[in-house]
């Protein structure tokens, strides 16, 4: 579509008001600090901070590392069905709130496994929240499983094995956790099986990590979407290859500043990525501790690089081009898409 200029000062109502796909967040990373002491309490379990507000003033971070260690310290909270439900469910409402569409989310069941919860457990209760979404919001939530890289690959193939009965509740399979020294290949074989056993595949690559991480996701993974993918501007064969292969980057401009992957988001190479022709998607990763949802991710990127209203069309027809959704379902949403862009026309 065609975007016309809009006033600079209408554009945060746009931003917020368009329908988008949210392809990028980890489930553990929306557990706000209030539902963290919630779960706490309900648990009977005691958290190694008296109260939300010095949880809080620790969401300070250095990079990936020091982030996944507090981020770490948050799910120990995450015990029942019920709870897993409750977490997803409050992402849910939040998501809709910012004209999320559609979600795909990301989780983990080895940190939940490491600390004595079965894996069902977590996914049945992800899994009832989503349904429970499409019925109360019209949204549509599918589940990402997450193998941890700083594990080994045989703990991967356990995680698999015990995720299998609950199949048809995921979409896809990921790659998440500490970067670098942990590159793609190491889960080569099991990546190879997931493929096999027609799961949809995607990694987080060149997040810290270098633009070689990226080429083996492609090439060894196989995987369909890159998580992150912001250091491919150091490569301009892989740039090219990105655009030429309408291979989806799943940017998350808040994280990358928490975790001072850029300096100040002004630094930030979203536009250039666009500019580059490279299908672009604007995501919250860990919105409860990177500072803001995604609507906040969009308002604040674009006031921070002067993006345009045809960008924000762009980045949104993005995010539902590289989601896994059913064609028909990517019409309806795309359809919305346009409505709400010729209302601000
Ligand atoms: N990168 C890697 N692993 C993660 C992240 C991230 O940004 N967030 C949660 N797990
Ligand atoms: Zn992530």
């Amino acid at each position: 579509m065609k975007v016309k200029p809009i006033p600079a000062d209408r554009l945060p109502a746009l931003l917020r008001a368009m329908p988008k796909a949210e392809l990028h967040m980890h489930i553990e990373g929306s557990l706000e600090p209030e539902l963290i002491f919630a779960l706490a309490e309900r648990n009977r379990m005691t958290f190694p901070y008296p109260d939300v507000a010095s949880l809080r003033s620790a969401y300070v971070f250095e990079n990936l590392q020091s982030f996944l260690d507090l981020y770490h310290a948050g799910t120990q909270v995450l015990r029942t069905e019920q709870d897993f439900y409750d977490m997803t469910q409050a992402y849910l409402a939040r998501a809709h709130a910012d004209n999320v569409l559609h979600a795909e989310i990301f989780f983990d069941t080895q940190t939940h496994t490491a600390h004595g919860v079965d894996a069902g457990v977590v996914i049945r209760g992800l899994h009832r929240a989503c349904a429970d979404a499409a019925t109360q919001y019209g949204m549509s939530a599918s589940l990402i499983l997450c193998f941890l890289r700083h594990l080994s690959e045989q703990e991967a193939f356990e995680c698999l094995e015990q995720a299998l009965p609950f199949r048809d509740m995921l979409v896809g399979i990921g790659l998440a956790s500490s970067e670098v020294g942990h590159p793609p290949e190491k889960f080569a074989r099991v990546f190879a099986r997931c493929r096999e056993l027609g799961f949809r595949l995607v990694a987080h690559a060149g997040e810290e990590g270098p633009p070689a991480y990226i080429w083996s996701a492609l090439d060894v993974l196989k995987v369909e979407r890159i998580d992150h993918g912001v250091q491919a501007m150091h490569d301009a064969a892989l740039m090219r290859r990105l655009a030429a292969e309408r291979i989806p980057l799943t940017v998350c401009p808040l994280s990358n500043l928490k975790l001072c992957v850029f300096p100040r988001l002004q630094d930030h190479n979203l536009g250039r990525l666009l500019d580059a022709g490279i299908l672009a998607t604007v995501n919250s990763d860990d919105p409860a501790y990177f500072g803001g949802y995604i609507n906040e991710n969009f308002t604040q990127t674009f006031a921070a690089l002067g993006l345009s209203a045809q960008q924000a069309w762009q980045l949104a027809d993005n995010s539902f081009t590289a989601s896994f959704i059913t064609p028909e379902r990517r019409r309806a949403c795309t359809d919305r898409l346009q409505e709400t862009f010729e209302r601000f026309q």
